[in-house]
């Protein structure tokens, strides 16, 4: 493997530049003064308890159907599990190279639990400046048994808790589009789970670098923690065209959720939710982390636009597809932007 020891490794080897390969095409690469501060005010779900009840779900709903992320507070992920996770993450990182390396893929104790750096590193014309171990469940004993100690505990708690968010924000999402789906429906589209960390370390060059490339996120809805580092962007869409529009800075706020719609929404909603576009930067003097939560539909389920929704709108937007053939083409990719969904079009 190249890198081995991952991009953490090519830091604590004590380089001045990074290498080559990590070095991205001028279009790619993150300049500061180009997004805009973004005063982004998050959703508290406390209130959809009582009186603002419909107001917090249309606060929701927009959300969902212009930026495609917003923030949440008072959620049901406890705030010091949140810190827990954070620590893990640099606990997990800071171990020695030999301690991670054993979840590489083909030698992990389970094919489930991989660690590595960048996202597909072969295809990609210059790799991300991220390590990462992602963790997918199975359930309670496998995930016990397999994943790292280092974050095992807190990881699969703040798995479990996420899936509930998930799903109360899908049954919103989806009650809006006027569409009741049973709770095995429901559970289908929620059906793979997997939980990430990721390790951006601090790089000597960030204005050349990424720590991910411009992607979306092919699920139905990602939870991302991360922490007060800052440097993730979305794209703000102009007029429907995913090609053009301005980068909005997320804004680290304590104690919240980051939530963002996947290509899974978008193409169930036949575009009214809108799956981002997003990508991070990395910095020269701290390291950073992050752990998204991903949930998917079961490989074996088809996914396209919601007949009702096809009928109110007079045109389906999107092919339907076997989800694992959507997998298989995202995973098969480097990150493209939106380019994943061109496989529906
Ligand atoms: C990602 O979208 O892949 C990572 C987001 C983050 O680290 O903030
Ligand atoms: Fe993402």
């Amino acid at each position: 493997v190249r890198d081995g020891n991952g991009v953490k490794g090519l830091v604590d080897s004590g380089l001045s530049e990074v290498p080559e390969r990590y070095i991205q095409p001028p279009e790619e690469q993150i300049n500061k003064l180009e997004s805009s501060p973004c005063d982004m005010q998050p959703i508290d779900l406390s209130k959809l308890n009582g009186p603002e009840h419909d107001k917090v779900v249309d606060e929701i709903v927009g959300a969902a159907e212009t930026l495609g992320f917003f923030q949440v507070v008072n959620h049901v992920v406890p705030v010091e599990l949140l810190e827990s996770l954070k620590e893990a993450a640099h606990t997990f990182f800071n171990l020695p190279p030999g301690k991670k390396a054993v979840y590489r893929a083909g030698v992990s104790p389970s094919p489930k639990v991989k660690y590595g750096t960048s996202f597909v590193p072969e295809k990609e014309k210059a790799l991300e400046w991220k390590d990462y171990i992602s963790m997918v469940y199975i359930c309670d004993e496998d995930a016990l048994q397999y994943w790292p100690n280092q974050c095992k505990e807190a990881a699969l708690e703040y798995l479990k808790l996420s899936s509930k968010l998930v799903k109360q924000l899908v049954e919103i999402l989806v009650g809006k589009l006027g569409v009741e789906l049973d709770d095995s429906k429901i559970e289908s589209l929620l059906g793979m789970k997997m939980v990430n960390m990721n390790y951006y370390p601090e790089c000597p060059n960030p204005e050349l670098t990424v720590g991910v490339g411009r992607h979306s996120d092919m699920g139905t809805i990602t939870v991302l923690l991360q922490d007060g580092i800052g440097g993730l962007y979305v794209k703000v869409e102009e007029d429907n065209d995913a090609e053009n529009g301005e980068w909005l800075e997320i804004p680290p706020i304590p104690g919240a959720l980051v939530i963002n719609i996947g290509d899974t929404l978008q193409i169930l909603s036949n575009g009214k939710y809108k799956s981002a576009e997003h990508r991070v930067r990395t910095t020269s003097t701290q390291s950073r982390v992050s752990v998204p939560v991903f949930t998917v539909p079961l490989a074996s389920e088809r996914i396209g636009p919601l007949p009702e929704v096809v009928k109110k709108d007079g045109l389906a937007r999107y092919k339907e597809v076997v989800w694992q053939d959507y997998m298989n083409n995202f995973f098969g990719n480097a990150h493209a932007g939106k380019k994943s969904l061109d496989f529906v079009k």
